[in-house]
């Protein structure tokens, strides 16, 4: 292996490791000393209050000092702004207003700023508030013309207002609604000595018509900005960045291989365009799931030696990502390798939110992002350093609209003169400018173009960064936040910390707090999990496993795979009625003791079994996988939800059975379906255990190897066998025996209407009337896409519904409705998102 390629793998490894230690390090890597640090504090310092005296120190900088996220009109703002421009009918835009407008305390922000624009806005939203929620309106406030206009011509009015306001919002982050627009309106900022790198608007194609449609975007604005880009000095030049989810509809690393015979040649494509243009051409970071997948795109085309002394290749690196570094160093080896220089912009990212909630829900090990603000600060800190240090095979581009942090690279760079500050279209400038004044360096604006329907997952980004207390932007303007502590340093800030991860921000296995731990997940997307996992699953990939009747013995039949015919994943003998009689009478024998037994050893019995199926989850998802016809995904998404049963309800059990008030009632039947053949199963058996209630657990007919492996699971747990017993067979038989059998104390269920309704009746003709049966059957789940519903995300979940939950279960989506604005262009989606599965 090359020393690139072992650079290169290095950073998969770095992406869940302990936050504290990858925080020492960069402590112990940031070599600004004290001194030098408080000159960059003083520094800064100086920049904010001579924004603050500014008179127009920027329309987004008010604004959001006016409506961060942290008041509840700045949420209503932020969820119109992110529906109201894909809105297409007049009645939704309406309700839309009201529904987020009607009910905010808009008055309580008037004047709160100079900003002529921002106290429009305000004068507009709060008349337009007024005006919807009519009951309770004050006469008196309503002031001057603008109330009574509103008041006289009412909801159209509204609407042009509020369609004004967003219109603000949107221009504030668009340069252009097409490329010829965006370089007319750049000359002004050019003037100024400013460069810039357009970013056509678009981003996660679901389909391959929008992965052409972006492709093709990108080509003809390389072409158009070819004409802007006079200078021999590639970097002087304007630029383009690009965004690979834009480019290929499964750019997910477990299409790998497809995406790299397919998205590599487009990217090459479109960067050869670049560098006969002599223009920059820069990838943009996006999700952390999608960094190897673009490492190897990226060296994939980078390779390309046609490239050797064009400049202008260039990559973004995320500083609050815990991979950074290793990022830097493989790019730095790379460049190296292939004798090249690349340009490499500095962010600290765009996806904290999230990353966070990502990993949480998929029950990671840790986040991929650092937990405190102060942390990625430092981060930034440590990489600039390296960059600088790299200065000979990259060019560092600093992207940050935080003063410190700008004040610490001019700091970092003394003399030198080899790199460029970057700021967003829209923000900044003020800052910006004084930088060019104080330092004289390069400036470089990223500069989106488009229309506004593909503004919108830009524009949350924007307003969740701008809008969170922490963002520097947010504070610059607050005067109660005193410059000191906006420009503090960072250094010192987590150096004295006593835990370096954020307390408020739990690890996502602890996030349920003392009550029961997370289900431990497994990120697809991460080549190190995924590899530990297929090496895993490996010695079950040709496995058997059997499945017998705890008492009786009927004739054993082979279970075939349903996705391979020619694959025998084990045997089954299935119990005969003779097996049923025992099995009731033993769990009779069994019950009273093991009810009497006190709820928390129960629980605890059944949290041990959690424990084992994490341990055997390689052997659980090869089972699922062969036996069910499951994705390996499906498999992870089964254990983990079964896992989570066995935890949830041992809480559960501990909560309201603790007391000793309610108490098992005798042998219970859980009948569980094929579908989630271990998630069902396990959280039947599991609450039904738990309850202080014997078991006779009927798996379906087409999964008894799951369940076999199951009950084998939770009797070495501790589960005595007496009191879980397994009858494989099938439902008209050992079914129907089981749930018309007078000793029958209760009935789990789940699947069809039809075989509930027959239980039932068995039950009432058979057991005590106390017999309880708990039934899941014929579940439907709708889901109604509004004309506001961004159609990438209800493509999404409709196809997630489709293909991770398929059959009978509850959570399946069977009822669509879709409003007759969207339908159109959500089924065109719908029929590409199909086509790439
Ligand atoms: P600051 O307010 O100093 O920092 C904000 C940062 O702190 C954010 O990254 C935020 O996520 C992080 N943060 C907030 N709370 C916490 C916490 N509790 N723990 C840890 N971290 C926290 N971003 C991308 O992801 N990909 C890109 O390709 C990209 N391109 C860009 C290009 C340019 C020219 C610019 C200017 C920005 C680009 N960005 C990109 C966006 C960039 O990530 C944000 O604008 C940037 O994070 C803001 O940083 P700041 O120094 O201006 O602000
Ligand atoms: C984003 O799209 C600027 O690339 C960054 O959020």
């Amino acid at each position: 292996m090359t020393g690139v390629a072992k650079l290169k793998d290095r950073i998969a490894d770095q992406r869940f490791r302990d936050e504290g230690a990858v925080v020492a390090e960069a402590l112990a890597a940031v070599s600004l000393d004290a001194t030098a640090r408080a000159r960059v504090t003083a520094a800064a310092t100086e920049l904010v209050e001579t924004l603050r005296q500014m008179s127009d120190p920027g329309i987004m900088e008010q604004f959001l000092a006016t409506y961060g996220l942290s008041t509840e009109e700045g949420v209503a703002l932020m969820c119109l702004a992110e529906a109201y421009l894909r809105t297409p009918d007049a009645p939704t835009v309406d309700a839309l207003i009201r529904d987020k407008i009607g009910s905010s305390n808009w008055r309580s922000h008037l004047g709160e700023t100079d900003s002529f624009l921002v106290n429009a806005s305000t004068w507009a939203l709060m008349l337009t508030g007024r005006v919807l929620g009519d009951a309770g309106m004050d006469e008196q406030e309503l002031t001057g013309f603008m109330a009574q206009a509103v008041r006289r011509l009412g909801e159209p009015v509204v609407r042009a207002a509020i369609e004004q306001a967003m219109k603000i919002l949107g221009r504030q982050f668009v340069l252009g609604a097409g490329i010829t627009d965006a370089l007319k309106r750049a000359e002004g900022m050019e003037k100024k000595g400013y460069t810039y790198s357009y970013d056509m608007l678009g981003e996660a194609a679901r389909t391959a018509a929008d992965a052409r449609r972006y492709f093709l975007s990108y080509s003809s604005a390389i072409s158009t900005i070819a004409k802007q880009a006079v200078h021999d000095d590639v970097l002087a030049n304007p630029g383009i960045s690009v965004k690979f989810s834009a480019l290929h509809p499964r750019y997910e690393y477990v299409q790998r291989k497809r995406v790299l015979e397919e998205l590599v040649p487009r990217v090459s494509a479109l960067a050869e365009h670049a560098r006969a243009a002599g223009m920059c051409f820069t990838i943009d970071a996006e999700e952390a799931d999608r960094l190897e997948l673009s490492a190897d795109v990226i060296e994939a085309v980078a390779r390309n030696p046609d490239f050797v002394g064009w400049d202008g290749f260039g990559v973004v690196v995320q500083a609050y990502s815990k991979q950074a570094p290793a990022v830097l160093d493989w790019l730095y080896a790379l460049a190296g390798e292939l004798g090249r220089r690349f340009t490499v912009r500095l962010v600290k990212g765009a996806y904290w939110d999230q990353e966070i909630k990502n990993a949480q829900v998929l029950g990671l090990p840790n986040y991929p992002v650092f937990t405190r603000k102060a942390s990625t600060d430092v981060s930034y800190l440590r990489c600039a350093e390296k960059l600088f240090d790299q200065a000979d095979r990259i060019y560092p581009q600093f992207a940050t609209h935080n003063a410190h942090t700008a004040c610490a690279i001019l700091e970092m760079a003394g003399e030198f003169d080899g790199f460029e500050f970057q700021r967003l279209h829209g923000m900044g400038e003020a800052l910006h400018d004084l930088l060019r004044k104080k330092g004289g360096r390069r400036c470089r604006i990223y500069a989106p173009v488009g229309v506004h329907k593909d503004l919108l997952a830009y524009l949350v980004r924007r307003l969740l960064e701008n809008g969170a207390n922490s963002s520097f932007v947010h504070q610059l303007l607050n005067e109660a936040v005193p410059a000191a502590s906006i420009v503090a340093d960072p250094v010192a800030l987590v150096a004295d910390l006593a835990e370096p991860a954020s307390p408020r921000i739990a690890l996502p296995p602890d996030m349920f707090g003392a009550r029961r731990r997370n289900s431990e997940g497994v990120n697809l997307n991460n080549p190190v999990m995924a590899g530990e996992l297929d090496r895993a699953m490996q010695p079950f990939k040709r496995a058997q496993w059997s499945a017998a009747p705890t008492l009786g013995d009927g004739a054993a039949r082979p279970v075939i795979s349903p996705v391979d015919r020619q694959d025998v994943v084990g045997e089954v003998a299935e119990a005969d009625e003779s097996g049923v009689d025992a099995a009731m009478a033993r769990a009779e024998r069994a019950f009273a003791a093991w009810r009497d037994r006190p709820v928390a050893e129960r629980a605890a019995l059944v949290e041990r079994a959690a424990d084992l199926y994490e341990a055997h989850m390689a052997e659980l998802i090869a089972i699922a996988s062969r036996e069910a016809g499951k994705t390996r995904l499906d498999g992870v998404l089964e254990v983990r939800e079964a896992v989570d049963f066995c935890r949830y309800y041992a809480a559960e059990g501990r909560r309201v059975l603790g007391d000793g008030g309610r108490r098992g009632l005798g042998p219970f039947v859980c009948i569980s379906p094929w579908n989630f053949p271990l998630a069902i199963f396990t959280g039947q058996v599991t609450a039904a255990l738990v309850a202080g209630n014997a078991v006779l657990a009927k798996p379906a007919e087409q999964t008894p190897l799951m369940a076999a492996r199951a009950v084998a699971l939770l009797h070495e747990a501790g589960v005595p066998e007496d009191v879980l017993m397994l009858l494989p067979g099938d439902g008209a038989t050992v079914g129907a025996a089981l749930t018309s059998d007078p000793r029958v104390r209760g009935v789990c269920f789940t699947g069809s209407n039809e075989t509930a309704l027959a239980i039932d009746r068995a039950l009432a003709r058979h057991a005590g009337p106390r017999a309880p049966l708990i039934a899941e059957t014929g579940g439907i789940n709708a889901m109604i896409v509004d004309s506001t519903a961004l159609p990438e995300q209800a493509v999404r979940d409709i196809v997630a519904s489709a293909f991770q939950s398929a059959g009978q279960r509850c959570s399946a989506l069977r009822v669509l409705m879709v409003q007759e604005e969207i339908e159109d262009t959500l089924l065109e989606m719908l029929e590409g998102a199909a086509h790439e599965l």
